[in-house]
């Protein structure tokens, strides 16, 4: 375990993706120790119907980073969130073209990371109400950041991916999912890091995002 205080950890959990150590073999009682920290995160009503699809067989491997590899070309061309609030911004410009160019590596290494761990939960809540996706996404997403944070403390990278879910259903299929009945959250690619000197990342001041009482419009 890395001798970090629990806000060091919090803060230098990174996206792992060029310093992810593709020769170095992961032993799954690692990964296995990850999940069990992950499944104490809380879930709604502590219903936990969460899963967990842990990939380390090349062959499911390389069919994964195929269709990831044509999420990314998707990605590039629609993008998923809207365009970045400052985008004639030199840093944050800076900032996008190091992103890309760090998931471009995950992209063209996907297949040899050597585990690869999909995050699932029961149910489909596609186009259901905003009570429903959030008590739905809210039961699985703090496990899912429990795990790369039980990783990191372990000297493992991950990076939490989604652009995957563009082709979702044919996830569902290399991976046995039921895909009308399971709905996937996030991808995480998982090896040890190469060193584990992690930065805290860079991230617009917290005054910039607090409202204290009531929110304020242009403030
Ligand atoms: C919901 C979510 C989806 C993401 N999807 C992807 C993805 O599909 N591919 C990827 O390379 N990174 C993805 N990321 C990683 C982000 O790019 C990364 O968190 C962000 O650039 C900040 O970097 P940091 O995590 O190192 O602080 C995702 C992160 C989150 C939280």
């Amino acid at each position: 375990m890395l001798d970090l205080t629990p806000d060091e950890l919090l803060t230098t959990t990174r996206t792992v993706r060029r310093r992810l150590d593709l020769q170095r073999p992961l032993d799954r009682a690692l990964i296995e120790q990850c999940l069990a920290v992950a499944v104490q995160a809380p879930t709604g009503g502590n219903r936990q119907d969460w899963a967990f699809v842990v990939v380390t067989e090349a062959e499911r491997k390389a069919a994964m980073a195929d269709v990831y590899r044509r999420a990314w070309d998707r990605y590039v061309e629609q993008g998923v969130l809207a365009p970045p609030s400052r985008p004639d911004d030199p840093t944050e410009r800076r900032q996008a073209r190091r992103i890309g160019r760090s998931a471009r590596h995950l992209v063209d290494h996907l297949h040899d990371v050597p585990a690869i761990v999909v995050a699932c939960h029961h149910g489909r809540f596609d186009g259901r109400p905003a009570v429903v996706q959030a008590s739905m996404y809210g039961s699985v997403l703090p496990a899912v950041w429990s795990f790369m944070l039980a990783a990191r403390a372990r000297g493992l990278g991950a990076a939490w991916t989604t652009i995957h879910l563009f082709y979702e259903e044919e996830f569902a299929q290399i991976l046995g999912i039921p895909y009308a009945e399971v709905t996937q959250v996030a991808m995480v690619p998982l090896a040890h890091s190469v060193g584990v000197d992690f930065r805290p990342g860079r991230r617009a001041p917290v005054e910039d995002v607090l409202f204290w009482e009531a929110w304020e419009s242009g403030g």
